[in-house]
């Protein structure tokens, strides 16, 4: 799967493990840095990401900050994006099956690197449910713009 990653400084060190992790695995990552740990503003990276797979660059995408929130909500603004905030891999596996969440962003500070491979593979592993969730997921399309 081609997957896009980034992350801002709180999220490198996880960021560079995860990304290797996902090669590791056999997925074709692009990573949209940062190439460093100095600080950098979270939102330009959910940017890069977002913009990745609603352009069908990447397949899905994975954003690491200090606690997931701010990449989600900023990758959220873009359309075409259902970015969800997850901590666990059942949330991440039910991010998939009801919400067809196409961007995962995880806590590179509160959520050890193991738990977050959980989560990864989860997010990679799960398909979306359909059906009555796909009803629900166009009703939140049809909330953009
Ligand atoms: C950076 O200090 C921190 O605010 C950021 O990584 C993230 O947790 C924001 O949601």
């Amino acid at each position: 799967m081609k997957i896009s990653i980034a992350s801002d400084h709180a999220g490198f060190e996880q960021k560079q493990a995860l990304a290797a992790y996902l090669e590791g695995l056999g997925h074709d990552v692009i990573d949209r840095g940062p190439g460093t740990d100095d600080r950098v503003d979270y939102p330009d990276f959910a940017a890069l990401v977002a913009h990745d797979v609603v352009d069908g660059a990447a397949e899905r995408g994975v954003l690491v900050c200090g606690t997931g929130i701010g990449m989600a909500v900023a990758a959220n603004k873009i359309d075409g994006i259902r970015a969800a905030n997850v901590t666990s891999p059942v949330f991440a596996a039910l991010a998939r099956e009801h919400n067809d969440a196409n961007i995962v962003a995880v806590s590179g500070r509160f959520v050890d690197e193991a738990t977050n491979r959980e989560i990864l593979d989860a997010f990679v592993s799960t398909e979306f449910g359909g059906g009555r969730h796909a009803d629900r997921v166009k009703k939140i399309t049809a909330l953009e713009g």
